[in-house]
């Protein structure tokens, strides 16, 4: 059994985040846009997920007026499956929670139920659509999770927290 480590994101980091990007979305971050959130570290924090040294996952979160904006989340294709979005969302809030987030926020897909599965497991509900939101024509299920800085949601990442520990390769 091999945990993932998480690190954060770093410049060096983008050309092995862009095969996992473009793997991964239908209209792909590019390195540009990669290389701008880092640069604005201040508000915003993006993190990798290494097994073995090798980038299977990333997330990243803006932070602005105590809201946390759930910006991307890929994981390697080969590599899905194993809990390492799972992983990667649990260091996210819980380092939102610590820049004094008090909800979080995030667009996905309505086809992408799976994603919707894990953001749930996290506490988001859906709390409204926005047609047309993506370039092809698809919805955005818009997702919340209020109170990210209750005593009760820390505990729910904690229970969560637990699963991650089986982690594998
Ligand atoms: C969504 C994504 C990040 C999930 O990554 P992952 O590492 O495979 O997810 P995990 O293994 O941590 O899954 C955690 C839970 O989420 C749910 N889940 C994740 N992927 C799922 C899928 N394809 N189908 C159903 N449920 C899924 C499950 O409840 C899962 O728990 P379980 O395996 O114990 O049942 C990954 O599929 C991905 O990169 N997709 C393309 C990019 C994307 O859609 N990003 C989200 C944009 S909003």
């Amino acid at each position: 059994m091999n945990e993932v480590r998480i690190a954060p994101m770093t410049m060096a980091h983008i050309p092995e985040v862009l095969v996992i990007e473009q793997a991964s979305s239908v209209q792909p971050w590019t390195v540009g846009m990669f290389a701008d959130e880092l640069e604005h570290s201040d508000t915003r924090t993006y993190n990798v997920g290494l097994i073995h040294g090798v980038l299977v996952g990333f997330s990243g979160v803006l932070i602005q007026v105590g809201e946390a904006h759930i910006t991307n989340v890929a994981v390697d294709p080969a590599h899905r499956r194993r809990g390492i979005a799972r992983v990667l969302m649990l260091h996210t809030l819980r380092s939102a929670i610590a820049h004094r987030a008090t909800a979080a926020t995030l667009e996905v897909r309505a086809s992408n139920t799976g994603a919707q599965r894990l953001y749930h497991q996290f506490g988001f509900v859906p709390a409204g659509v926005r047609p047309g939101y993506y370039a092809d024509g698809e919805g955005a299920v818009i997702m919340w999770a209020e109170d990210v800085s209750a005593d009760t949601y820390r505990s729910r990442l904690d229970s969560i927290a637990v699963l991650t520990e089986r982690v594998s390769s």
